[in-house]
C-alpha cells in the first residue's frame, strides 16, 4: 500500500495565515507532500487563492472578491490571526502557487469555490483554472475538488486528463458508483464519515479517498488505518510524524 499523502489544508494553516505563500512554504518545510488551496476569480479575470468569497475574515479589508481587480486585492494584508509572527502576507495568485508547486515537485489540491451567476451559469472558474494547470504542465500533480459536483463533471468533460474529486460532508450511498457517474477520480469526504470499508470499496472501483480536515492525532491515526490516499490537515508536521511512524 502506498503511503498516505500529507497535504496542508490551506497550507500549514495551523501555524501561518491560511492560503498565503507563507503557509505554503511552511507546509513544504514541514515535509508535506503538498497542500490544498481554495480559489476565486477577480473582477479582471485573475484566479486568486482565498477561501471565502469576501476578504473580510482573512484580511484588513472588506468586500467581495469578484468586485476587486487583482491589483486592488494585493493592497490588503492577509495575515489575520497571525499578525505578530507574520506582519505582512499578500493574497497569492494561482500562477504563483503553480510556480511553487513546480519548483518543489509537490502535489496540489485545488478546491474550486465557483459562484453561480444570476443566469444559472457558473463563472467559468473551473475551466480557467484547468487551462492554467495544463499551461504549467502540472496535470499529473494536481487534483481539483469541489462541493459542486456539477462543476467537477463539467471540468472532466472538457479536460478528461485532469483529475477531479467530489467533496462531501455526509456518507454517500454507494459513493464509488456515484463518483464513477461523475467520472471523478476521487472522493473527498469529511474525515468523520470515513471507515475502512468505504475506502476498500472505493479502491476496488479505482476511486481514491482523500479525507479532510484531520487535525487530531487520533483521527490522523484512524485515517491511516482506514487506508486513505491523502490526509488534508492544518498541521502537516503532525501528519508527517504520524504517517512516518505508521507507514515507514
Ligand atoms: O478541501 C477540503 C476542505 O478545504 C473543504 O472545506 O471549507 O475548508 O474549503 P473548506
Ligand atoms: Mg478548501
Amino acid at each position: 500500500m502506498e503511503k498516505a499523502k500529507i497535504l496542508g489544508h490551506r497550507g500549514a494553516s495551523g501555524y501561518a495565515p491560511e492560503n498565503t505563500m507563507e503557509a505554503f512554504r511552511l507546509a513544504i518545510q514541514q515535509q508535506a507532500d503538498g497542500f490544498e488551496i481554495d480559489i476565486h476569480i477577480t473582477k479582471d479575470g485573475e484566479i486568486v487563492v482565498i477561501h471565502d468569497d469576501t476578504i473580510d475574515r482573512t484580511s484588513n479589508g472588506s468586500g467581495n472578491v469578484p468586485d476587486f481587480t487583482l491589483a486592488e486585492l494585493k493592497q490588503f494584508n492577509y495575515n489575520a490571526g497571525f499578525e505578530h509572527m507574520f506582519p505582512v502576507a499578500e493574497i497569492p495568485t494561482l500562477k504563483q502557487v503553480l510556480e511553487l508547486v513546480k519548483t518543489h515537485n509537490l502535489y496540489l489540491n485545488i478546491e474550486i469555490k465557483d459562484i453561480m451567476t444570476n443566469t444559472g451559469k457558473y463563472d467559468g472558474l473551473n475551466l480557467a483554472a484547468a487551462r492554467l494547470v495544463e499551461e504549467y504542465e502540472l496535470v499529473d500533480q494536481v487534483i481539483f475538488s469541489s462541493f459542486n459536483h456539477n462543476s467537477m463533471a463539467e471540468l472532466k468533460e472538457s479536460y478528461p486528463e485532469i483529475k477531479t474529486a467530489l467533496l462531501h460532508f455526509s456518507k454517500l450511498y454507494k459513493g464509488e458508483a456515484y463518483a464513477k457517474s461523475a467520472k471523478a477520480d476521487a472522493l473527498h469526504p469529511l474525515f468523520s464519515v470515513v471507515d475502512k470499508s468505504i475506502v476498500e470499496q472505493a479502491h476496488q472501483a479505482g476511486i481514491q479517498v482523500n479525507a479532510w480536515t484531520v487535525n487530531q492525532e487520533a483521527d490522523i491515526e484512524r485515517m491511516i488505518e482506514a487506508g486513505v490516499d491523502a490526509i488534508i490537515t492544518d498541521y502537516p508536521d503532525v501528519g508527517y510524524r504520524i504517517r512516518e511512524s505508521r507507514q515507514s
